[in-house]
């Protein structure tokens, strides 16, 4: 569980990225945090790796304040918690195999045999057995993110955040990497975060919702509940329902 208790982060002295924000991601979850440019979700995001440090305000991940982790916890945690981002962050002069083994490398020094066997699974799972040996420069932009997909599961996360993963995507790469999603949170019991622009992608994947504005969360709940009555104009905007002009 991701406890987040009045987190604030303020990268200058005029302006909260975050401000204030509290919010429970429950195990087995996949949790929406949408919002418009500028809202704060990548900052929000960055603070749960620990790329940023917040300004004030905790972090809790099963029960860990984790600012206080250092040395081989700290990177553990880090390891953990796996990302997926919309660019997909491959190594475009390694293969994808190479790049699925990354994790590997990076939390042991090298790479075994029975690792290789599990990232070859890994890809196999993605619907990508056939591109083991493929570059990144050789593939969709769908079978891309399924790379980086499998590329998380190497790091046998307990999360995975996924910073607007399918942005860059077509409808219908988006759909099946959603799915995919779907079905990891539902057969490895992953809790995913999903940060996102659009109310399509929450409407697809996600149970619980929050929305922001500005640094603040101004609405959350499951999303059947904030799609039926959404309470705030932004997310009346968001969701189709209300005009953008003020
Ligand atoms: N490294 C940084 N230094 C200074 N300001 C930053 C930095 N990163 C983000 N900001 C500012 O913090 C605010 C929130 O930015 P953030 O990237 O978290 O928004 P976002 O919701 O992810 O937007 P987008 O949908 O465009 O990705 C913005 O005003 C942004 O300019
Ligand atoms: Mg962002």
């Amino acid at each position: 569980m991701i406890v987040l208790s009045h987190l604030t982060k303020d990268y200058t002295d005029d302006e909260h990225a975050l401000n204030g924000v509290s919010l429970t991601i429950p195990d087995g979850d996949i949790f929406g945090i949408i919002g418009m440019s500028g809202a704060g979700k990548s900052t929000l995001v960055r603070c749960v790796n620990l790329l940023e440090h917040p300004t004030s305000g905790t972090i809790e991940v099963d029960g860990q304040n984790i600012e206080e982790l250092s040395g081989q916890a700290l990177r553990d945690y880090r390891h953990h918690m796996a990302m997926i981002f919309q660019n997909f962050g491959l190594l475009s002069q390694r293969t994808t195999l190479q790049n699925v083994c990354f994790p590997y490398l990076a939390a042991n020094n090298k790479i075994t045999d029975a690792d290789r066997e599990e990232a070859k699974g890994f890809l196999e799972r993605v619907g990508l057995a056939d591109k083991v040996d493929s570059y990144p420069a050789q593939l969709s932009g769908g079978q891309k993110q399924r790379v980086a997909i499998a590329r998380a599961l190497a790091c046998h996360p307990k999360y995975i955040l996924c910073d607007e993963a399918t942005s860059a995507l077509d409808p219908a790469s988006t759909a099946s990497v959603l799915k995919l999603l779907n079905e990891i949170n539902q057969e490895n019991g992953i809790t995913i975060l999903v940060i996102t622009h659009s109310m399509e992608v929450v409407e697809k994947i996600c149970k619980h919702v929050a929305v922001l504005v500005k640094g603040k969360v101004v609405e959350e709940g499951s999303v059947k509940d904030v799609f039926a009555n959404p309470q705030h104009h932004e997310t009346r905007r968001l969701l189709g329902k209300e005009q953008w002009v003020d």
